[in-house]
């Protein structure tokens, strides 16, 4: 069985394989990353699957009543926390679908581990954390949804502020609960980044991330970069599916960038990025396409910059 490898997940993060901390390399020897790759046969049918999906999809990202949607899935997992004695494993989101076919490396594989996605994510969370936030003051994440990314940096930089910022109060409710309950700086707000509100204060020399979150403004992201540029954060990290960086002449792309503008997700968030950047008014310091992602398309982009 094929088997990921630290060489691998060092180009796919267009990182240095000696960049890799102990932590980093000790979660990689963690987990099982083996997976097979399927025959001509089970490789239609995952197309299919995938064609039935784009056909028959209905959710339209960033309609009224998806507020609603995460509420009630956030609202289940504080339930789920609370009842586990406040286990920071019931914070992993629903919608990482477990036993699952996924996209890798230009393919379809099947992975041994039913948990393959969230720990190839936590993989690159450990080494994308540790380049740009430790040792900053704080970070803010908004559209945290549980706030496992906040609990992560926390483990790796005890030291730092983190802050939570979500549209929906189960997501700030979660968030103050971590922070209630175990024995980091972690604090929720409430904030909506389609309306952002100025008088939210950014502290000095700060971090901000955004994960899978400006996906979900389908594509009115510019307010909230405005906000950004105000606020002026030390560094800016975005983990976001990017259609621009498929390249459609091939199925394999075109599939999952037919699966984004189905359902509406963010475009035009790296090229507004290249466009500042062009103006001297931000610097780009990473842009990587993991090549990994679910069944249906890439979530994962990194998009790193700083506001000049
Ligand atoms: C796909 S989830 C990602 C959650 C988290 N970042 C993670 O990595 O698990 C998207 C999150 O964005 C939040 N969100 C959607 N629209 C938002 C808006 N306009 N302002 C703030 N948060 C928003 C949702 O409530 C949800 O928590």
């Amino acid at each position: 069985m094929p088997n990921i490898t630290i060489a691998d997940f060092a180009r796919s993060f267009g990182a240095a394989p000696e960049e890799f901390s102990a932590r980093c390399l000790a979660a990689i020897e963690e987990s099982d990353f083996s997976y097979r790759r399927f025959s001509q046969a089970e490789r239609d049918a995952v197309i299919l699957e995938v064609l039935r999906k784009i056909e028959t999809d209905q959710q339209v990202i960033a309609a009224p009543e998806r507020r609603e949607v995460w509420q009630r899935g956030w609202a289940e997992n504080l339930e789920l926390f609370k009842k586990s004695g406040f286990d920071p494993r019931a914070l992993v989101p629903k919608f990482l679908r477990e036993n699952q076919p996924i996209r890798y490396d230009g393919d379809y594989i099947l992975p041994a581990n039913a948990r393959f996605e969230y720990d190839y994510m936590t993989v690159f969370r450990i080494w994308l954390f540790q380049k740009y936030f430790v040792g900053l003051p704080g970070v803010y994440e908004f559209g945290c949804g549980t706030g496992l990314n906040l609990v992560l940096m926390a483990g790796l930089h005890p030291g730092g502020d983190y802050h939570g910022l979500d549209f929906v109060p189960a997501a700030v409710e979660l968030v103050n609960s971590i922070g209630q309950h175990g024995d980091w700086r972690i604090q929720g707000h409430l904030f909506d980044m389609l309306h952002p509100d100025s008088a939210f204060k950014i502290e000095p020399g700060s971090g901000v991330l955004t994960f899978g979150a400006l996906e979900q403004l389908a594509s009115q992201h510019e307010a909230f970069l405005q906000y950004l540029l105000k606020q002026q954060p030390a560094v800016v990290v975005h983990v976001e599916p990017t259609i621009e960086l498929y390249d459609e002449a091939k199925l394999f792309d075109y599939l999952a960038a037919a699966f984004h503008r189905k359902r509406g997700y963010t475009q035009g968030l790296l090229p507004r990025l290249q466009e500042l950047e062009g103006q001297g008014r931000v610097k780009l310091l990473h842009v990587k396409r993991l090549g990994f992602g679910s069944l249906f398309m890439e979530g994962y982009t990194a998009i790193v910059w700083q506001p000049v």
